[in-house]
């Protein structure tokens, strides 16, 4: 296991979009130990969401364990650690609510997005096996922030006002 580098804006995996897995894949010893490594990562640079094209690896997976509590995005449930396979999702309803994001590979920034508030996941774990889950409220908007990284997108291409992209000095000063 080992804590990974996660690459940054400008790095041109995170513009590519990323392979799907096939069964044998997920069930590789690869697959098992690329998690491990996530997983501590994650916990190590403190985020709630991790997808494998930011530690370079252009494969359609993706991580999230959001600690219940406080944090930088205000008081959050707890989501254990779940991997999403080859992920896709629809959207349930006409909601939407604006969150404050961030990202490990646009560190410091912070910018404004608006994104739909209640989803439908589907998406297959480690043996291949398919998954479906509701996403309401914050983890909505943590699921498509990572979905979006499968696809080469980054939170700064939703934003519609960039005078919301600020520093996160700025954002604590100014913003809220
Ligand atoms: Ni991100």
């Amino acid at each position: 296991m080992a804590v990974r580098k996660i690459i940054r804006m400008g790095h041109p995996t995170l513009r590519k979009v990323a392979q799907e897995l096939s069964v044998d894949e997920l069930a590789s010893e690869n697959i098992k130990r690329l998690v491990k490594d996530l997983t501590e990562t994650l916990e190590d640079y403190r985020g709630v969401g991790l997808a494998a094209p930011q530690v370079n690896e252009s494969i359609r997976l993706v991580i999230i364990e959001i600690q219940g509590g406080e944090t930088r995005y205000g008081h959050l449930k707890s989501m254990p650690l779940t991997v999403f396979a080859n992920p896709s999702y629809k959207v349930l309803n006409d909601s939407t609510a604006g969150s404050w994001e961030g990202c490990l590979s646009v560190p410091g920034l912070r910018g404004y997005v608006e994104r739909p508030q209640s989803i439908q996941v589907s998406y297959q774990d480690l043996t291949g096996a398919s998954h479906q889950l509701e996403l309401n409220g914050f983890m909505a908007t943590v699921f498509q922030h990572e979905f979006d990284h499968l696809d080469g997108l980054l939170y700064l291409d939703r934003m519609t006002d960039m005078d919301k992209l600020v520093f996160e000095e700025e954002l604590s000063r100014h913003h809220q």
